[in-house]
């Protein structure tokens, strides 16, 4: 499948990469082609055949010479991701359809000890078609599907899997290590 608008959100990225290829000066101005990209009907009705995802990112496509991907990822009503964060990558997270809240947190302790983490909720806020969010290298987060279910677009500075993210238990204060979400692929270019 060859989809042209994924293919100019492609080219527009790379375009960025080629005026400096810093992420941190790159996502600003990615955040015009996501939406442009997320407002796409092609786009939108091709979603309604993508599978429902767990602990797994459809991989849309990666370039092999900035290493930055575009991921899927397709949620059950109500299905949540854990509370984590990205390590050092930069993630431009879009929502194509459905309803979601992003919930960020805060980190409240100083890291001296090992294994623990003390986090607490320090934003919520209900998004729907159309929102880009840019998340920060260690930015500390989760997204919850709303009643409908939702699917999202990501742009990644760095595919998953080769570099380790913190989880979080808010209830337990466990901190750790795992690797990140395993890459499906599903060419859409
Ligand atoms: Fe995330």
């Amino acid at each position: 499948m060859s989809m042209a608008s994924v293919a100019e959100f492609v080219d527009s990225i790379r375009a960025l990469y080629a005026e400096d290829p810093d992420p941190a000066v790159v996502w600003p101005q990615a955040c015009a082609p996501m939406t442009a990209l997320l407002g796409d009907p092609e786009l939108i009705e091709s979603a309604k055949d993508w599978p429902v995802c767990s602990h797994e990112n459809l991989l849309f496509y990666e370039d092999a010479e900035h290493g930055f991907v575009l991921n899927g990822l397709i949620k059950a009503p109500g299905q949540t991701t854990r509370i984590h964060d990205h390590a050092h990558i930069w993630v431009l997270y879009g929502v194509l359809t459905g309803g979601e809240d992003i919930v960020n947190f805060e980190r409240t302790d100083d890291g001296s000890v090992s294994d623990l983490a003390r986090v607490h909720e320090a934003r919520r806020r209900k998004v729907g078609p159309g929102a880009v969010d840019i998340v920060k290298p260690w930015s500390i987060h989760a997204e919850q599907a709303g009643a409908d279910g939702s699917v999202a677009v990501i742009l990644r500075s760095e595919k998953p899997g080769g570099f380790l993210q913190g989880r979080y238990d808010t209830e337990t204060g466990k901190y750790w290590r795992g690797k990140g979400v395993q890459q499906i692929p599903y060419p859409l270019i």
